[in-house]
């Protein structure tokens, strides 16, 4: 069932690494990309891995490197757009440069991705793109300017396209992250204070990767984990309403 070649960006710390073991462990193949090739060599000798090591950030970085992957691994049968950066803060002092590096990690290279094995996916009849987007998605968060337009545009493209490929074999899963503990979301609490944001429930690697190697598996539409978010789906304007006011913090205020 898991003898497949999975690739996940962002595999050396967090979400990514815990869902690149989580595959491993199936007996997955699994190509890990991020630039840290230290650490995706250490995560990747737990099993069948292959290692890339690439700034998705580079806006012609290209995907050059899925043709050595394919070589290695054969053919992707699972693309998981996880890499991903974050900038907290006030929008007035937020620096241009960075906030277009982060829509080319967050928004642009998952685009560029899908893309690319998109048209061996449909030949094949078969194949799952995971979208890591984020509970941003779904209540932007004040004082993530280029992260909320990043995580909400992934998320609609992701929700779109699997109605577009529905009949084809070729499925899309879309997650919601919220609050899960890595050192992004480390870097975010900190910039909270002693504020309320401090108190937002938070989840864990291993349980959200879990659940989304059974909903690659099951052919769920989408993973919000913690399930308590599931709230900013149901009632956006009542989370976002919460939202304005648990993140003071993050805006300066
Ligand atoms: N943790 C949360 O609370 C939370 C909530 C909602 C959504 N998410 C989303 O979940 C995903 C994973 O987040 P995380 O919390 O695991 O973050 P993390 O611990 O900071 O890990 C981010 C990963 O992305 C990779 N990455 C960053 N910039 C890159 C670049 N230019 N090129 C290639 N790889 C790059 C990093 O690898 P290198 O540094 O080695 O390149 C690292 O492996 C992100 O998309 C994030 O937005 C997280």
């Amino acid at each position: 069932m898991h003898e497949v070649h999975v690739v996940v960006t962002g595999a050396s710390r967090g979400i990514g690494a815990a869902m690149a073991r989580r595959w491993l462990s199936l007996g997955a193949r699994v190509t890990l990309v991020a630039r840290q090739v230290a650490a995706l060599e250490e995560i990747a000798s737990g099993g069948k891995g292959f290692v890339i090591g690439a700034d998705l950030s580079a806006p012609d970085s290209g995907t050059d490197w899925v043709d050595a992957a394919e070589a290695a691994m054969g053919p992707i049968d699972v693309l998981v757009n996880n890499a991903g950066v974050q900038l907290v803060g006030p929008t007035v002092e937020a620096d241009v440069t960075e906030g277009e590096r982060l829509l080319r990690v967050d928004l642009l290279a998952p685009m560029r991705l899908t893309r690319r094995v998109l048209p061996s996916m449909l030949a094949r009849g078969r194949g799952t793109i995971v979208d890591v987007a984020s509970m941003a998605a779904l209540a932007p968060t004040p004082g993530m300017f280029y992260y909320n337009a990043a995580k909400a545009g992934l998320a609609a493209a992701s929700e779109a396209l699997r109605g577009e490929l529905r009949g084809t074999g070729v499925h899309v899963v879309t997650v919601y992250p919220g609050p899960v503990d890595t050192e992004m979301a480390q870097r975010a609490l900190a910039k909270a204070g002693d504020g309320a944001a401090r108190h937002l429930p938070m989840g864990d690697v291993d349980t959200l990767a879990r659940k989304v190697t059974a909903a690659v598996d099951d052919r769920r539409d989408r993973v919000i984990y913690p399930a308590s978010y599931g709230l900013a789906r149901h009632f956006p304007q009542v989370t976002r309403w919460l939202m304005d006011r648990l993140t003071p913090p993050f805006r300066g205020g």
